[in-house]
């Protein structure tokens, strides 16, 4: 009998990964991890070219910067290539950022943007996320 939790996250949506050139790794993940590969995406807001694999209710997203300017190019400048972002579905996302935000957490998006699946998205910053860069979304 505990209290009842003002959100809940479901599951990992998806994990991103950051890399200079997906062709060098469409190998690695195909083939000797055997993921099905469900295709690629130009997603221009972001200025990233995203190739997703699935796994189990989850999807691995390859993420490679389509230009300079891009957050991924500035990531793998800082970091080099590897584990970019977490993505967790949450069932009610604006409760979770007023709840998150009540608690101290620095909200990238204070609202909820609608990302490259056409669902409610937003990104908590890395520095109040104990260093990584943690997504909601809720579909
Ligand atoms: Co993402």
């Amino acid at each position: 009998m505990g209290t009842k939790k003002p959100f809940e996250l479901k599951r990992i949506d998806h994990i991103g990964i950051a890399v200079r050139k997906i062709e060098e790794h469409l190998d690695f993940y195909r083939d000797v991890l055997h993921m099905e590969y469900l295709g690629e995406k130009v997603v221009s807001s972001q200025k990233v070219r995203v190739a997703m694999f699935k796994i189990g209710e989850s999807v691995i997203e390859l993420l490679e910067p389509t230009n300079p300017d891009s957050p991924i190019s500035n990531f793998l400048v800082k970091r080099g290539e590897g584990i970019h972002h977490l993505c967790y579905d949450v069932d009610d996302i604006h409760t979770a950022l007023a709840e998150l935000s009540n608690k101290g957490i620095s909200l990238i998006n204070e609202k909820p943007v609608i990302g490259a699946k056409g669902v409610k998205i937003s990104f908590l910053h890395p520095k109040s996320t104990k260093g990584i860069l943690v997504e909601l979304s809720e579909s």
